[in-house]
């Protein structure tokens, strides 16, 4: 699977999502997912799958250098001195350094620069790799690339959620883009157009979704599982690549389900 880069970062196109995913079951998914060749995962401290992923990148004969790590700081600890307590909890639980540190949601209230700015420090003292973002829409996306060298804006974005202005914006500022829920929670994996499409290259519908993500320049896709043959299935996209006029008809298939979007965090999300 290729990287994409972004800044200084080169970020495996294809991570594992852990989201619900819970103690040993979750560390077995790494495991197994390293083992089939992926090198990205994706935790956060609100998963509360940093311990297990650590404990799998420390099981795993894949050497830790090879392994792209991406973790979060929750929005309730955004000040300064408790997302600073929060990123040593994260060091800690993952035992290992972090290769991308996001803020997991932005909170209006909190003044943006101070917590990107106890972030750097992390970055400063090599412990963090990279600093990114998620769930930030456009123009708050422009305000964080103002203030520091972010490389990840990383969004739910799957074939039913069209995220336009996002990937416009993150494009031209040269940040990278990280779908998570890129099966739309699993929704997508019936589609018709996606299963018909499939078929011409003897693919899923869940394959073709992801390929249709990571074939769009700068996006990675973060697709979950627990279950060992969908971790393999979702990693197994070599040899496929969809024609322009089948990445276009996927582009078609967009209604604006957005599936994350706590009412009590509301975001003023691009049109
Ligand atoms: P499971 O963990 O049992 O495989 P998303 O990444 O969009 O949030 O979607 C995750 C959901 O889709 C999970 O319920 C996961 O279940 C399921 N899933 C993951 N990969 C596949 C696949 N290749 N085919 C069908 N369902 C999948």
């Amino acid at each position: 699977m290729h990287v994409v880069n972004a800044g200084a970062a080169a970020i495996p196109a294809l991570g594992l999502g852990t989201w619900q995913a819970k103690g040993d079951a979750c560390q077995r998914a790494c495991e197994h997912a390293l083992s089939v060749g992926y090198r990205h995962i994706d935790t956060a401290q609100l998963y509360r799958t940093e311990t297990p992923v650590g404990e799998a990148l420390r099981q795993s004969p894949v050497p830790r250098d090879e392994v792209f790590v991406t973790t979060k700081v929750w929005r309730d600890v955004l000040e300064p001195m408790a997302a600073t307590t929060s990123i040593e909890n994260s060091l800690r639980a993952l035992g290992t350094h972090i290769d991308l540190l996001l803020v997991h949601w932005p909170d209006p209230a909190v003044p943006l620069q101070a917590t990107l700015d106890a972030m750097a420090r992390f970055v400063d003292r090599g412990e963090v790799r990279h600093l990114g973002v998620s769930n930030f829409p456009s123009a708050l996306v422009r305000r964080a690339a103002a203030h520091a060298p972010i490389v990840c804006n990383q969004v739910e974005y799957h074939p039913y959620l069209a995220q336009t202005a996002v990937l416009q914006t993150c494009r031209e500022l040269g940040i990278a883009v990280a779908a998570y829920c890129p099966l739309a929670q699993g929704q997508v994996v019936d589609d018709p157009v996606l299963t018909e499409i499939g078929q011409t290259h003897g693919k899923t519908a869940a394959q073709v979704a992801l390929a249709w993500l990571v074939q769009q320049p700068g996006v990675v896709a973060l697709p979950k599982s627990t279950n060992p043959g969908r971790i393999e299935q979702n990693a197994d996209l070599g040899g496929m690549v969809l024609s322009p006029e089948q990445m276009e008809r996927i582009g078609t298939l967009a209604r604006g389900l957005r599936l994350v979007d706590p009412p009590r965090f509301a975001i003023p999300w691009d049109a």
